[in-house]
């Protein structure tokens, strides 16, 4: 399949020294054009480092990274890959800096010398994606959690990028906010063909994704649709890991004896799943 971020063998240490111990241990990733991936793992696994060698902010100390063809090392580069790879952190609050969404929204883009015209269109444009255009002409300060995320996201959507990389931007929302954020990055993904990368801690949230990798200890320890990963229940808690709440249920079911599907990812699975059980047990 054809990738559009590429990690190959990639080892780094934020020690210089030779032999510090590596964050990133030989880490190859393949995210795919038009893919929607999330990246889990304990904390202190690794993920921001990855996550920062996708836009050039941390350079492999051995290994390669590509974006869209380029090489992460390449310092001719830098603009284009940074315009190929936007990054979304944990806290809004750290990433509007004007006093008016729209200006907000528009920030970047008057740094980058887009003509006016263009920058118009373009705030509209991103607004509207995340769904916060009626909002234009707010305080940032008076909207809630979700509601500024997805104004820091579509300040990254007004450059065009082909690829979002989030670092836990949920982390720090209400469970209203996360769900906004969700549906907004679908909605990138799906009818804006965006390839996106999430990081996240929240197991329902990978769940909603086409793929999920596991990092632990600098090293990619799993990979695969998200039905796929999460059967392994054990595995992943020895990783300190948990599997969404459904997956959970199943897995004690069965291990009381009952043959339930050990697959199920999603509330509604879930909730049929039950019934066939009662069904099945003819009530
Ligand atoms: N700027 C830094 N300088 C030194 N060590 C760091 C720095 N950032 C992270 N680390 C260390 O690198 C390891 C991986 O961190 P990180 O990539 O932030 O993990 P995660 O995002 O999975 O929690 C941790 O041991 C952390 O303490
Ligand atoms: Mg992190």
């Amino acid at each position: 399949m054809d990738s559009i971020m590429e990690a190959t063998k990639v080892s780094f240490s934020y020690d210089e020294e030779p032999d510090s111990p590596l964050v990133l241990d030989g880490v190859s990733l393949s995210v795919h054009r038009g893919e929607f991936l999330a990246v889990l793992g304990h904390n202190g696994s690794g993920k921001s480092t990855l996550a920062k060698h996708f836009n050039a902010i941390l350079l492999p100390r051995e290994g390669r990274v590509m974006v869209d063809g380029m090489d992460t090392a390449d310092e001719d580069r830098l603009y284009d890959i940074r315009q190929t790879v936007g990054m979304v952190f944990q806290n809004p609050d750290n990433q509007i800096v004007a006093t008016i969404v729209e200006e907000d929204v528009a920030f970047a883009l008057e740094n980058m010398g887009v003509p006016p015209a263009d920058i118009r269109q373009r705030v509209d444009d991103a607004l509207k994606a995340v769904g916060m255009y009626d909002f234009r002409e707010h305080a940032p300060h008076q909207l809630s959690g979700g509601q500024k995320q997805r104004v820091a996201i579509a300040g990254i959507i007004a450059m065009r990028p082909k690829c979002i990389v989030l670092d836990e931007p949920t982390a720090m929302l209400d469970p209203r906010g996360r769900a906004e954020v969700m549906r907004t990055l679908r909605g990138l993904n799906r009818d804006h063909g965006i390839t996106i990368a999430l990081i996240t801690h929240y197991m329902d949230e990978a769940a909603q994704c086409d793929r999920v990798v596991v990092v632990d200890k600098g090293k990619l320890l799993m990979d695969g649709a998200p039905r796929e990963v999460f059967r392994q229940v054990d595995r992943l808690k020895a990783v300190g890991l948990d599997v969404p709440q459904v997956t959970e249920l199943m897995h004690e079911l069965r291990q009381a004896g009952l043959a339930v599907r050990e697959d199920i990812i999603t509330e509604e699975d879930c909730v049929a799943e039950l019934a066939r059980l009662l069904e099945g047990s003819g009530r």
